[in-house]
């Protein structure tokens, strides 16, 4: 194990009717209250209206921005600083999901900052200070609540890029599961990939003496496959929506890692995916962790056979250690399948006519990867086994 502090600020709401709790939560911190949004299913599920009940009882004075997209826009980022500058907000409340969250994080950071909030994405600057921050999650998927990283896309230079600080935490996050039960099969299986990436990234690690972080990402992978079924069958289901939606903030919140440098490469070839083509974050990675799992099997047989051994239940019996691991990641590509998950580039009309452009986004601060490094060759690659 590395040495390591831990220190996650977010105060987790978890379960059912803890919506009740809002209130009193955003009181604490002031009445000016900056509400940001997606598209419209808050409002579509009812769940705009109980936000705004709740705001009222403590006699809140709400502005708005809606229309967050998903892979989240620097522009619309800018849009709401300039609001908590002109409202003099206290506290900014993200209702959504991810995306939602992170552009409120960069929100709540950027308001407290003289330059351009992009900076902290290029590493040009590091925050000092941000407005604090509630959530409200309505998917289960990226962690964002209960961490201090936020992924934004510049649309004039076509770049997604992750950044992260502690002012970023959420002081507060409310999770209910009862909200995430609307949401369509497609997103369903894009978060639960996103949240086995989640712990992909963690477990390919370098590190040694590291069992009880292993154990801990092997349990969580074996839930969420245990559970990802069950609730495709019954999208409606409180119960099996209550594990997944833990399991993602489980997945990100900084437990698992603990003392381990996760590798983090596939995140970000995604990311130059989501950036070029604008699709969802789960659906490139449903794409891409198989074929950057074969490319780098190599560096570490041993991991690879144990998470097919103890993850996907492959019997090592006879076989060698290659065998076992390419079996295991042909378990978890046939698991996705069976989900609904995309296999391939071309199945969001993806060719090989920007992968270079896509490469060269994904090197922008050099190699790569902590289990394994890439350099742009490898990236590319990858991309087009993915094809
Ligand atoms: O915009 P609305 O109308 O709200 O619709 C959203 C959106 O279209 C819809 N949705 C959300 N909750 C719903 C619902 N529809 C019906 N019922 C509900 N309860 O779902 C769509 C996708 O939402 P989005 O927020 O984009 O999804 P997700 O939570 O997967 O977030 C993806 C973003 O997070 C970034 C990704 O790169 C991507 O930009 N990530 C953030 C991370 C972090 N901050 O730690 C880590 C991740 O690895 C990831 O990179
Ligand atoms: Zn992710």
């Amino acid at each position: 194990m590395n040495t390591f502090t831990f220190h996650n600020p977010t105060k987790l709401i978890f379960g059912k009717n803890t919506l009740s709790s809002l209130s009193k939560e955003v009181e604490k911190f002031g009445r000016n209250v900056l509400l940001v949004y997606g598209g419209g299913s808050i409002k579509r599920t009812g769940l705009y209206d109980e936000v705004k009940t709740e705001l009222s009882k403590i006699n809140a004075v709400v502005t708005e921005l809606a229309g967050v997209q998903p892979n989240p826009r620097l522009s619309t980022v800018h849009e709401g600083v300039d609001l908590c500058r002109k409202h003099h907000i206290d506290l900014v409340l993200a209702v959504g999901g991810g995306s939602v969250i992170d552009c409120a994080k960069a929100i709540a950071v950027g308001a407290k900052y003289d330059g351009d909030m992009w900076d902290f994405a290029e590493r040009k600057a590091v925050a000092q200070g941000g407005l604090p921050l509630g959530t409200v999650l309505t998917i289960a998927a990226t962690g964002s609540e209960m961490n201090a990283g936020s992924v934004i896309t510049n649309e004039k230079t076509e770049e997604k890029l992750g950044w992260g600080s502690y002012y970023a935490f959420p002081a507060f996050s409310i999770l209910d599961a009862t909200y995430t039960a609307t949401l369509p099969k497609d997103q369903t299986v894009y978060g639960m990939v996103d949240i086995m990436s989640h712990v992909f990234e963690t477990y390919f690690h370098p590190d040694k003496n590291t069992l009880l972080q292993d154990e801990f990402c092997e349990g969580l992978l074996r839930t969420v496959i245990e559970t990802a079924p069950k609730l495709i069958a019954d999208l409606q289901s409180y119960e099996h929506r209550e594990t997944i939606l833990l399991a993602g903030t489980m997945a990100l919140n900084g437990v698992l890692s603990m003392g381990v440098r996760g590798d983090w490469a596939t995140h970000n070839i995604e990311h130059a995916v989501s950036a070029v083509y604008d699709i969802p974050h789960g659906g490139g990675l449903a794409i891409l962790f198989p074929h950057w799992m074969k490319y780098n099997m190599h560096h570490d047989l041993a991991r690879f056979k144990r998470l097919a051994v103890k993850v996907f239940n492959v019997d090592p019996t006879g076989k060698s250690d290659e065998q076992v691991a390419e079996e295991g990641i042909s378990a978890l590509r046939a698991f996705w399948d069976s989900i609904g998950a995309p296999s391939r580039l071309a199945d969001y009309d993806i060719d090989d006519s920007k992968l270079e452009l896509m490469a060269d986004k994904a090197v922008r601060f050099g190699s790569f990867g902590n289990f394994s490094k890439l350099e742009k060759e490898d990236v590319m690659e990858i991309y087009r086994r993915a094809l």
